[in-house]
């Protein structure tokens, strides 16, 4: 999977436009391979990650062992919609292909709201649903797709602004990146 989405990933990584001191929140960060990017990227950035599951986080922990030792990268167990940092722990934050299980959407994004200082950044990388031939390739009992003007929506109830949209339109293969400013 981290090879599979190393291209969604590297997208909104560089739409977070990341300066140094940045703190960065990735939600449902998986593989983790996404945090040491962020660590690579940007000299002085520090990388959360959080994610549900046991198993990916072992395998986050161990693909980032040595920045972990180093303090520039942190993995947590949580869920997005309750997450355990204070209000404006982070500058930015990112999801990518996590949208889809979060049924209903809006607590998630609250969640996120709130940790994010105001005037931070969110990138949300996710398949839409106009996209026909992705939705027929997923089983619906887990993943909900939305189309693009779903999730603008969502996130603006949630307390963004959209500052940048970007597609890549392949027929079975598209995908959005809302970049929206927390207000
Ligand atoms: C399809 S993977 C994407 C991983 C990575 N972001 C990427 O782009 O390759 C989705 C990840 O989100 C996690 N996840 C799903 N729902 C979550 C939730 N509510 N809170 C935290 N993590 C969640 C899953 O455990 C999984 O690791």
């Amino acid at each position: 999977m981290a090879r599979e989405t190393a291209h969604d990933n590297e997208r909104a990584i560089a739409l977070l436009g990341l300066q140094p001191r940045d703190r960065v929140l990735d939600i449902g960060t998986g593989h983790g391979r996404s945090l040491s990017m962020i660590a690579a990227s940007t000299a002085g950035v520090t990388a959360t990650g959080i994610d549900s599951s046991d198993v990916m986080l072992a395998i986050a922990t161990k693909r980032n062992k040595a920045l972990i030792r180093q303090g520039r990268v942190h993995l947590q167990k949580a869920s997005s919609d309750d997450l355990p940092f204070a209000a404006g722990s982070f500058d930015k934050a990112m999801a990518v292909h996590t949208l889809y299980f979060w049924q209903p959407a809006e607590p998630h994004l609250l969640s996120i709201a709130r940790v994010l200082r105001p005037g931070g950044c969110f990138v949300l990388g996710f398949r839409p649903a106009e996209d026909k031939a992705v939705t027929e390739q997923f089983p619906a009992s887990v993943y909900t797709f939305r189309t693009t003007n779903e999730v603008e929506a969502l996130l603006v109830a949630a307390g963004f602004a959209i500052a940048d949209r970007q597609r890549r339109d392949i027929s079975g293969n598209s995908m959005v990146w809302l970049r929206a400013t927390r207000t």
